[in-house]
């Protein structure tokens, strides 16, 4: 297994529709384990393959945190198939550090996905892994949590972050100056 650079917005790479999985391989199953192994020590509960510049419809999930009955989840090519209902929570991602928003999504959702070993597996999903789905299904089409709130609000947390990322370098900057001095 290899930890893999998680891409932060705004790389272009994170807006990639990324394309279904027609062989499930080692090729594939390698790349399940290196996102497992990044999302774990990021500290998240899923990450789709566009985040770490790999554009396959591949995501892991961990809501073992939140609900222990729940193993690890290896998806390729999830769909969703099914869905109900409309429930807002906070939200953050890998990608936007800092960024915690209020995202509406659907309550319940029926996934369709292929596992590792390239089985069909449909699954019923509520709370934080029906959230967590459609958060990685989104980043597989290109689209950040913040696709899914106004556009006033979407240019102020682009504005906010690319200010963070400005004072950061600048932080930077002021520091190997002084240590040059
Ligand atoms: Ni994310």
């Amino acid at each position: 297994m290899a930890l893999r650079k998680i891409l932060v917005w705004p790389d272009k790479r994170l807006e990639e529709k990324a394309r279904p999985v027609v062989r499930v391989d080692d090729r594939i199953r390698k790349l399940l384990d290196d996102m497992a192994e990044t999302m774990y020590a990021g500290e998240g509960v899923g990450l789709a393959a566009t985040q770490i510049g790999e554009p396959a419809r591949v995501a892991v999930i961990d809501v073992s945190g939140a609900d222990e009955k729940v193993p690890l989840i290896r998806a390729i090519n999830p769909e969703i198939v099914e869905s109900e209902g409309r429930v807002t929570h906070e939200e953050g991602c890998l990608s936007l550090p800092e960024v915690r928003e209020e995202i509406a999504r659907f309550e319940k959702i029926k996934v369709r996905y292929k596992d590792p070993e390239g089985n069909t597996v449909e699954t019923a999903a509520h709370g934080l892994l029906a959230r967590v789905f459609q958060h990685e299904i989104d980043h597989l089409d290109g689209k950040l949590l913040f696709d899914r709130l106004s556009a006033l609000k979407r240019g102020l947390i682009k504005r906010k972050l690319k200010k963070a990322k400005l004072n950061t370098r600048e932080d930077r900057e002021d520091h190997e100056l002084r240590a040059a001095e």
